[in-house]
């Protein structure tokens, strides 16, 4: 029952520990990017790109500034705009609903599965027919592989096809996950990643990419994503942006991608160790079978509003928490004047209240974590 307030205080993400482990291997890549000043789409650009496309499968991978850029590309390289409807979940980062708007679309809120946090494909065929009640044409959809979690693409693609919906996955959390023994960079139309430090395979800025397997829409995002130019690059045919991964950041990604493999296992097994550790006093999070997580979030449900109590015990002993999210996205001053669709989304709303996310990442070591364990257990013991 007592707190522990002599013990360090735990870091949620540790970067440094990975820095520590790739070392000199980042140092020399950034020092040839320095060595040669080819500082935008400069070589490292391309090799990692290649890199990227067959670490996931996707016959191409487009690289830009941002995730939100990245979805952003994947909305304009389709046309999506004015007077068209994105269907996408609720209880997801803002950034999801955002590009919609951004592009001047709809966004039109479909519901979450309690269990897997991600969207509930029963809500797609009701936020169809609201965007049409509206005068909409609903001509995408961005599911999102929440907290890591790849997302049920089998019966996304299965309703979203039967509408004729592009799919435009946003796996900026999930990717290195795997479907059906898949990774997610192949599913849908088109993939969206974000290199966010914080993200699994993360850079050292911003950074982000799209994948597909459309060689038409990947020539289109390469356009976009650099002004919109043509074969030539002062004649410009379409209206873009100026959204390239920066060489450096590519130069540290080839890096990172090396020892991912490596991280996705260790994050499967402190995430299999927390379920050990917490199943019986907290809902703690499901991974169906075909879908693998990369544990973006390890994220547990606390019913009878006892989370917020749970979140400041263990900030008094030193363990950081964080919500993931505190407010659904139709519930934000931004984003509540969207349509939502039949059904509702009252699992979202009631999630916003439940979920709470402990520290994760692959450099996570079993003292630290017991230690987190240890704290969470006995405070909701009480
Ligand atoms: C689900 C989701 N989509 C999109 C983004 C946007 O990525 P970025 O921060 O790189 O723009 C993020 C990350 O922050 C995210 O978590």
């Amino acid at each position: 029952m007592n707190l522990r307030t002599d013990l360090p205080p735990i870091p949620f993400i540790d970067l440094a520990a990975q820095r520590r482990r790739l070392g000199p291997a980042v140092d020399a890549a950034i020092a040839r990017v320095l060595g040669h000043c080819q500082f935008i789409l400069g070589p490292e650009v391309r090799a990692f790109e290649a890199e990227l496309a067959a670490f996931c499968g996707a016959k191409h991978a487009v690289t830009c500034a941002s995730g939100t850029d990245a979805l952003v590309l994947g909305l304009r390289a389709r046309g999506i705009g004015p007077g068209d409807a994105v269907l996408c979940p609720s209880f997801t980062f803002c950034a999801t609903a955002e590009v919609a708007a951004l592009v001047g679309a709809t966004p039109v809120f479909v519901d979450v599965d309690a269990a897997t946090f991600n969207i509930d494909v029963n809500g797609i065929a009701g936020a169809i027919d609201v965007a049409r009640s509206l005068g909409l044409t609903p001509k995408a959809i961005i599911p999102v592989d929440l907290f890591g979690l790849a997302a049920d693409h089998a019966a996304i693609a299965a309703a979203a096809e039967a509408a004729g919906l592009y799919i435009l996955d946003d796996a900026a959390q999930g990717f290195g996950a795997t479907f059906n023994n898949r990774r997610l960079g192949s599913f849908g139309h088109a993939t969206a990643t974000s290199f966010f430090p914080a993200k699994p395979l993360g850079c050292y800025g911003d950074g982000g990419a799209v994948m597909t397997d459309d060689a038409e829409l990947a020539d289109v995002m390469r356009s976009l994503r650099m002004h919109g130019h043509g074969s030539d690059k002062y004649d410009n045919v379409r209206i873009g942006l100026a959204s390239r991964l920066d060489t450096m950041q590519a130069a540290i990604l080839i890096e990172k991608l090396k020892i991912f493999p490596d991280e996705i296992v260790a994050r499967d097994r402190i995430a299999r160790r927390y379920n050990e550790g917490l199943a019986d006093v907290a809902i703690t999070p499901t991974v169906p079978a075909g879908s693998t997580s990369v544990w973006a979030q390890y994220t547990l449900r606390i019913s009878g509003g006892r989370r917020d109590a749970l979140a400041a015990s263990l900030k008094a002993e030193g363990i950081p928490t964080a919500i993931y999210y505190p407010i659904p996205l139709h519930l934000q001053q931004a984003y509540k004047h969207y349509p939502v669709g039949r059904g509702g989304v009252a699992v979202s709303t009631r999630l916003a209240g439940e979920v709470i996310s402990l520290p994760i990442h692959a450099y996570l070591d079993e003292a630290t974590q017991d230690r987190i364990i240890d704290a969470t257990r006995r405070v909701l013991k009480r």
